[in-house]
């Protein structure tokens, strides 16, 4: 038997390897059998090169190689050796790279045959894919389409022009563990029990958070890691339970310097990945003006639909609901979807149509709505405001005829929210994103609020996390009024995702103590979770500061999904299980007498 080791990959042959002898080893992508000719599309990571069968072809009795290469059903694995030639004038393929050649074949081996698979692998323009919890079923066979392989490897260019970048910048590349203690990011821990130490529970890592500032403690002032992170949250097509972060931490630094280090490397990431540039420095937006402007922490920036703030314009309506919510101290924000007035029916937009559901569904109270028509404001709400208010809106929203108004009214934080919400939908629904798929608009968020009031559990919370260090001229306010103090955090966002976040670290054992108490951190408690954290930092800790970005989100913004599963090998389905392993499943009650469970 000759050798069926590959001389070239299925993507490698061209017109200038005409004659040449060449074995490829791949898969069957397509088998069409005719009178005379078997065509196999066999099929690598590298791409898929046209054999064909002749009957008379091969050294074997006459037919022996048609009859075999007939038999191979698709995703059977080959080794096939034979002659490149040009492929026939009209029958070149202009899709494939290989498209101008075929291998008329001399032998066939069967490296391992496949019963009927359970989906197709090939994807076919316009052909819808088979479901996706059945693809999770068989990851491995799903693994095999291109578009995922090439999104794999896509990621994979991103992390090694990452890692050279940082490398060549001086960074060490170190490994923190996976069992320790519990690290507040404001999810739940998944927990490891211990079998040594009964009643004791590691915690796997939902950030390398604590280890990278003791590695600054130890001095290694600039460190990175690809790092795996854990979190049992609820999981959305942008979340997933394990993820990977590019973690780093700098020493003797300031804001500037880390989102200095991070805007070269995502132009470097951007133009040698997609050969796309983005221009740096990045714009900076302060939460404020996002929230007011935007309705969110994560922009979208490719679209416009800015909000409004009406609120002094609603206590002068006569509008009962929004004159009462400028008075409670609410806020009355709109939008003018520009040209939209066609665009929905007066059902869509009434209590209970379409639209007005979305703002309830997300605990709104109402949508309110007015479209613009030459010369007047109809439908909605016209007959509540009154004829000053109805007077004075055009200006203040810059209305034109064809225009559709549309107001929330709420506390000030939940009508911006609301409003949010509402513009990321009505841009996709009026298409303002079509042909936008690889723009991409990056900027930084800064100045967040350092903390949250937590309703139900009436305390205060990190927004950040609590190693965050406050804006200096705000530590006298962490005693008297710390929803007042803004943080040293910023997120870097890219088309209305959060795609990293960092902060400025707290290098001060003092201040962490402070910050502790805000959270309601007894000191004895601080000091039995976080001592090692406190006696670090006060034996001579530097400045420091860094940021973790989420290469899965990154990733999927530069393939262009909206999936976080196509950029992961073996991801869990949407309720945190791994339809191939079957994971998490019940273990051995041995197993859990061992750990004494
Ligand atoms: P943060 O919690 O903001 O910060 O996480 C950093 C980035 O990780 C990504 N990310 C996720 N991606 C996929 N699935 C998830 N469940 C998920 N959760 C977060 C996001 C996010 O911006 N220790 C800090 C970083 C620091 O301060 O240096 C941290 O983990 O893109
Ligand atoms: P009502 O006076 O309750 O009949 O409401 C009149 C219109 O105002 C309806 O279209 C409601 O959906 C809308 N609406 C009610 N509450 C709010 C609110 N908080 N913000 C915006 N619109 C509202």
């Amino acid at each position: 038997m000759a050798d069926w080791r590959r001389t070239h990959t299925c993507g490698d042959i061209r017109v200038s390897h005409e004659g040449s002898r060449v074995t490829l080893n791949g898969w069957v992508n397509t088998s069409r059998a005719y009178n005379s000719q078997v065509f196999i599309d066999l099929r690598d990571r590298y791409g898929v090169t046209q054999v064909v069968f002749e009957a008379t072809s091969g050294p074997d009795a006459p037919g022996a190689l048609f009859q075999k290469a007939n038999q191979a059903g698709r995703e059977w694995c080959l080794s096939v050796t034979g002659l490149v030639r040009k492929r026939l004038p009209g029958k070149e393929n202009t899709e494939l790279a290989t498209g101008s050649v075929e291998i008329l074949a001399e032998s066939i081996e069967v490296l391992n045959a496949s019963p009927t698979p359970p989906f197709e692998v090939t994807e076919f323009p316009g052909e819808e894919l088979a479901g996706e919890e059945i693809r999770l079923g068989s990851r491995w066979l799903d693994l095999r389409r291109s578009s995922l392989q090439k999104s794999l490897m896509l990621r994979h260019r991103m992390i090694s022009v990452i890692r050279r970048h940082l490398d060549q910048r001086g960074f060490v590349d170190v490994e923190t563990p996976l069992l320790g203690r519990s690290t507040p990011e404001g999810a739940r821990d998944y927990l490891v029990p211990s079998r040594v130490h009964p009643g004791s529970w590691y915690a796997l890592p939902q950030s390398p958070q604590l280890y990278k500032q003791l590695l600054m403690v130890a001095g290694f002032d600039r460190y990175y890691q690809v790092a795996r992170c854990l979190r049992d949250e609820d999981l959305r097509a942008d979340r997933q339970p394990e993820f990977t972060q590019l973690d780093l931490e700098m020493s003797f630094i300031d804001q500037d310097d880390v989102l200095g280090l991070i805007e070269g490397l995502l132009a470097e990431v951007f133009r040698e990945v997609l050969g796309v540039d983005v221009p740096v420095p990045l714009a900076r937006m302060g939460y404020d003006e996002a929230m007011t402007r935007y309705g969110s922490d994560k922009p979208d920036l490719r679209f416009g639909l800015e909000l409004v703030d009406l609120s002094a314009w609603a206590a002068t309506t006569e509008f009962k609901v929004f004159r009462e919510a400028a008075e409670a101290g609410g806020a009355v924000r709109a939008i003018n979807a520009k040209g939209a007035a066609g665009r929905f029916s007066n059902t869509e937009l009434k209590p209970g149509g379409k639209l007005s559901e979305m703002v309830t569904r997300a605990g709104g109270k109402g949508l309110a709505w007015l479209k613009v028509e030459e010369g007047k404001l109809t439908g909605g709400i016209e007959k509540f405001l009154g004829a000053t208010a109805l007077a004075s809106l055009p200006g203040l929203m810059d209305a034109r005829p064809g225009d559709l108004l549309l107001f929330v009214a709420d506390e000030p934080m939940k009508s911006a929210e609301l409003l949010g919400d509402l513009r990321v939908h009505l841009a996709h629904q009026l298409g303002l994103l079509t042909g936008k798929e690889r723009e991409f608009k990056p900027l930084w968020v800064v100045d967040f609020p350092a903390f949250g009031f937590d309703k139900e559990a009436n305390r205060w919370v990190s927004n950040h996390h609590p190693f965050t260090s406050p804006r200096v001229e705000d530590i006298p306010l962490l005693d008297s009024d710390p929803g007042k103090v803004k943080a040293r955090a910023y997120d870097l966002v890219i088309n209305g995702y959060e795609c990293g976040g960092g902060s400025i670290r707290i290098h001060s054992s003092d201040v962490q103590a402070k910050v502790f108490k805000v959270l309601g951190l007894e000191p004895a408690q601080a000091r039995e979770k976080f001592g090692f954290l406190l006696d670090a930092l006060k034996l001579g800790a530097p400045p420091h500061g860094g940021i973790a970005l989420g290469i899965d989100r990154w990733a999927m913004l530069m393939v262009g999904t909206a999936n976080i599963r196509d950029v992961i090998a073996f991801p869990k389905n949407q309720r945190a299980r791994d339809l191939m392993t079957g994971a998490p499943a019940p273990v051995e009650p041995r197993q859990l007498k061992e750990l004494g469970l």
